[in-house]
């Protein structure tokens, strides 16, 4: 953001770059700029996302210097492993991923949409819910502001399953953010055709969220009428061989899901690839069929996130804003020393945030989101995180 460190270019091959950052070595892919060595960059995701001027990276880094390693010695003084499930997988993050941590910030731009997930406050057949949507313009005005007047270098648009936005206004909204202000741009839009996310990928797209949301095929087809868990799989399947970078993963707690299903839904995230592990809890949202349904609790969502990272040491693993929803003052830092290390912040125009309202009293919606940046930029630097890129594998 607001929390991140421009790497030197050591090495160029071809569309691979070795960055430096303060003698810690991280590869990125190149595929959108003329680059070479001595020049200065951002990297986010593994991929090179802006350029910097040397004069302006060189100030940025020194005024980094200093915390860059203290930080380390603090993240590497709290993951001391006493003996929790918690602990063990904090530590097994530090090894794996040293104090590196992603900050995505996230733009709801529309809260249509046409399915009826029983889950969702957004669904369709949810008349009481104030619908908004925001134009292709004002999206990318809002994405622009979020780049460069608050420094993120990572962005997700998110909306309902809107058709309102053909294929041509989601070119036009990739290409006016690329253009205007580049970054590792994700979609989460729901399901679009193969040829779709195609196009969208000549324009710059890198990422895609979409969670499949359940491994349990009977719980997906109830939970999401007219819909199957294999169409589902398939399409993510298929986004990962286009090059996309897939975030994915399922609803902790949904009716009918046991402790059991946490290995079968962990190990389809890794099975599928997912470049980041997105699960939240169930949070049963008033006027929709599951009102009356009990929550996830943060116990189980903690330990979920534990269990994943014990199992895919290597995975980001992100702390999702319904995580944060279920204790809006620690669970943010719970994530973190569970073994989580990315973040996503709500950077939707604060006169729609509210109506997003997939479940109530969502985390982030609230707060002015200059301060939402100070809170969480404190607390990672309170636990010794700092932003670089963890590269590609
Ligand atoms: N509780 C928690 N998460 C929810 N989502 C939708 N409804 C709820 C709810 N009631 C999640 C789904 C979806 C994402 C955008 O929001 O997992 O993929």
């Amino acid at each position: 953001m607001c929390y991140s460190i421009p790497g030197k270019v050591l090495e160029v091959n071809d569309t691979l770059v070795t960055l430096d950052y303060f003698g810690e070595k991280r590869k990125a892919r190149n595929e959108l700029f003329q680059i070479s060595c001595g020049e200065y960059a951002y990297a986010q995701g593994g991929f090179i996302i802006q350029k910097i001027p040397g004069v302006q990276a060189e100030a940025i880094l020194d005024s980094w210097q200093e915390l860059f390693f203290k930080l380390k010695e603090i993240d590497k003084r709290l993951a001391r492993d006493s003996g929790t499930r918690y602990q063990k997988a904090n530590q097994i993050r530090q090894r794996y991923h040293g104090n590196s941590c992603c900050v995505h910030g996230i733009i709801e731009f529309s809260n249509y949409c046409r399915n009826d997930c029983l889950y969702c406050g957004i669904q369709h057949k949810n008349l009481s819910l104030k619908r908004y949507r925001m134009e292709a313009a004002e999206i990318i005005d809002a994405a622009v502001y979020a780049v460069k007047k608050l420094g993120f270098k990572a962005l997700v648009l998110q909306s309902g399953e809107d058709e309102y936005y053909d294929e041509d206004t989601l070119i036009a909204v990739v290409e006016g953010v690329m253009r205007q202000s580049p970054c590792l741009l994700t979609l989460s839009i729901g399901e679009r055709s193969p040829d779709t996310f195609e196009a969208l990928y000549r324009k710059g797209l890198r990422g895609v969220l979409l969670r499949f949301e359940t491994s349990n095929p009977q719980i997906y087809a109830t939970m999401k009428p007219g819909h199957s868990l294999n169409q589902r799989l398939e399409l993510l399947v298929t986004l990962r061989k286009m090059g996309y970078l897939i975030m994915t993963g399922f609803l902790i707690g949904l009716p009918g899901w046991r402790k059991e299903d946490i290995i079968k839904d962990i190990s389809l995230t890794a099975e599928l690839g997912a470049e980041m592990f997105s699960f939240g809890p169930f949070i049963p949202c008033p006027d929709t069929p599951l009102a009356k349904e009990v929550q996830a609790s943060l116990e189980t969502a903690l330990e979920v996130i534990a269990e994943a990272r014990i199992r895919n040491p290597e995975a980001k693993i992100l702390v999702t804003t319904a995580l944060e929803t279920l204790d809006k003052k620690n669970a943010l830092q719970l994530g973190l020393m569970a073994g989580a290390n990315s973040i996503m912040l709500n950077v939707t125009p604060s006169r729609y945030r509210q109506l997003y309202s997939i479940y109530p009293f969502r985390a982030g919606t609230d707060t002015a989101i200059e301060s939402r940046i100070e809170f969480v930029v404190n607390l990672l630097q309170s636990l010794g995180r700092a932003p670089t890129d963890l590269g590609v594998s």
